[in-house]
């Protein structure tokens, strides 16, 4: 969704917003645009579709500002074009403001400001707010009046916001605040820069000043200045991020998925780190759970959205079996508005890549305030979600860049599964279970990358099935999340219509859509359930369907039209393997249909609002 980028130092500054701008493509966009102070006037260009467009338009690189601001806008309000693009400037031409997020009562703050004789040239929530900054700019005077503006206007929005300020009278100042919405500032020597999020701006810095909401910066070029929601100075530390520049960039690989895919062993490692040793209890230092308390806990919540979701699918079968605790899995945007049974005998599990996610984000709150415990799973440090959690555990996936989550779906299934294991180490449930599984965590990694090496043989299948309308997954068990994440997949990069079922549903409706030609996907990793599964593949045949098998077991490949062996596995931990094949064939599908692999239409890597 909407991503921001900011610069103010010593250097031109159109280049490097628009560099900015390019690294955080990946989050989905359909507009563009920058803003620099110039000698004594804001610029403002801007365009829609691609940033590609915006560096094309006449006259950009005259700009010499050092300092500015730019904005990739996902519409919301208003269809995506020029006029609405970010940034927006005050009808003096005074503020040039680019802002993430949704204000709520905009209907009302436009009428206001009608009313007092501005006028609105866009359809967007965003104009309102350079137009509220002029109005009480006016009315205000000493050192801090660019800033008491700012905050009184912020004071008057609902909603949540991302929001960047330049104004010309203040050439040496850029300010931002933030509510609900992502933003980081990252420390240079004699400059600072501001993004949505950290990749954008690794390859300038590695330190960084995390905002809390509400919390405003000052930025000059060697300074960074941080007020409290009344404007009383707060100190804040840089936080140092240890991922490197290059695990921004794709490597030689065609597309950022593809890399991400193959990075899946390095992720896993990295993040099962030194949580566990097969010969001793698995170690999550940031939590300090005793026996007592787990004892108190009756259920379980894992609410979360999209792949992270699917990836809670795995962990509720983890801990149910391995912990004896009933845990129910849900998505956050139903979750928050489903008045959910949660108190102080409930532990809230909330699991977000990017840490931003609003629903996952507005469920955690709901949670904390009807009492119960929660700890956020994310990839990123200091992100929203675990500055608003009692407990944060980290998957150490690195940045993932393309829209269709990989390393970190899978990175996600192992840090839960180690919580899992976490848990019934401390409860002392299912030892010679959860040993067993530790050795056989330990071994995983190599099996990834025997899992890999299956890429040519889905390549092939997929190719034979890229024009498809409809293709089905099946899967019984654990196999049904990972239909689901499988079927998920394709739709998002390939755009073909796709279904996932539990295998044993089938003949309850879906089969009536089976006929010649379709493709069914079938996944079968769990011994119990194998022979289960292939009577159901086998009612798909009869009626004429392809199919494509992944499995551990031993199948009679003569049944299907192509089937896919991966290493057999511990079943806790089986998801991992396979979703590998699914993920190479959406992958594989979307290229072969020319698609753009790592931004699908109308997707947003960051969902950061509901
Ligand atoms: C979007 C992304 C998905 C992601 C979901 C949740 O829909 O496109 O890849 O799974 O958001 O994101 P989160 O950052 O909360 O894991």
């Amino acid at each position: 969704m909407c991503g921001i980028v900011g610069y103010i130092g010593n250097q031109k500054a159109s280049p490097i917003l628009i560099n900015g701008l390019i690294r955080l493509e990946y989050r989905g966009y359909d507009s563009a645009g920058i803003s620099t102070v110039e000698k004594d006037s804001l610029s403002v260009m801007k365009d829609k579709g691609r940033v590609k467009n915006l560096y094309q338009l006449k006259g950009i690189n005259d700009l010499e500002g050092t300092i500015g601001i730019a904005h990739t806008r996902w519409a919301t309000h208003g269809k995506p074009s020029k006029e609405n693009a970010h940034p927006h400037l005050d009808n003096s031409k005074t503020f040039s403001v680019v802002h993430n997020g949704i204000i709520e009562n905009y209907n009302e703050l436009k009428k206001f400001l009608t009313d007092h004789g501005y006028t609105f040239y866009s359809q967007t929530d965003t104009e309102i707010i350079p137009n509220l900054i002029h109005y009480y700019y006016k009315n205000e005077s000493g050192d801090l009046r660019f800033l008491q503006a700012v905050k009184n206007a912020c004071s008057d929005l609902k909603g949540s916001f991302a929001i960047e300020v330049i104004c010309k009278d203040y050439p040496d100042n850029m300010i931002v605040v933030r509510k609900d919405s992502p933003l980081v500032i990252g420390k240079g020597e004699t400059e600072n820069y501001i993004s949505s999020d950290i990749p954008a701006i690794l390859s300038f810095t590695r330190n960084f000043y995390l905002l809390n909401d509400l919390e405003f910066a000052v930025l000059t070029r060697d300074n960074v200045s941080f007020y409290d929601k009344d404007l009383n100075i707060i100190k804040k530390n840089t936080q140092t991020i240890e991922w490197n520049a290059s695990s921004a960039e794709k490597d030689g690989y065609e597309d950022f998925m593809l890399k991400e895919i193959y990075e899946q062993p390095t992720a896993i490692r990295e993040t099962i780190g030194s949580k566990l040793n097969e010969f001793s209890k698995c170690e999550f230092e940031e939590l300090k759970f005793t026996k007592e308390y787990l004892a108190t806990i009756n259920k379980i919540y894992i609410v979360a959205c999209g792949t992270a979701m699917h990836a809670g699918l795995v962990g509720k079968n983890a801990i149910e079996k391995l912990c004896q605790i009933p845990t129910e899995v849900d998505i956050a945007s139903e979750f928050r508005y489903r008045h959910p049974l949660v108190d102080d005998k409930t532990l809230c599990i909330f699991i977000s890549q990017s840490g931003e996610t609003a629903d996952t984000i507005a469920a955690l709150k709901l949670s904390k305030e009807n009492g119960a415990k929660t700890i956020a799973i994310s990839n990123v440090i200091g992100s929203s979600i675990t500055r608003e959690a009692d407990y944060s555990i980290y998957t150490h996936a690195g940045p993932e860049i393309a829209v269709a989550s990989t390393k970190a779906y899978t990175s996600q299934v192992m840090l839960i599964t180690l919580l899992a294991i976490y848990f019934a180490d401390i409860l002392d449930r299912n030892t010679t279970t959860v040993n067993q599984l530790k050795t056989d965590i330990m071994n995983l990694p190599k099996k990834i990358d025997e899992t890999l090496k299956l890429s040519e043989v889905v390549k092939d299948f997929s190719k034979k099935v890229y024009q498809e309308k409809d293709i089905f997954f099946l899967g019984r068990g654990i196999d049904e999340a990972v239909a689901r994440e499988g079927s998920l997949k394709l739709k998002e990069i390939s755009y073909i219509h796709s279904e996932s079922y539990p295998a044993g549903e089938l003949k309850h409706g879906p089969i009536a859509l089976i006929e010649n030609g379709i493709t069914v996907v079938g996944i079968m990793t769990d011994k119990n359930l194998v022979e289960k599964t292939i009577s159901n593949i086998q009612e798909v045949i009869t009626r004429g369907a392809k199919t494509l098998v992944i499995t551990n077991q031993n199948v009679d490949k003569n049944m299907f039209n192509m089937t896919i062996k991966i290493p057999e596995v511990n079943p806790f931990i089986s998801p991992i393997l396979s979703v590998i094949p699914l993920q190479l064939f959406s992958y594989y599908i979307s290229k072969e249909k020319g698609l753009d692999v790592d931004k699908p239409r109308n997707l947003a890597k960051s969902v950061t609002v509901e």
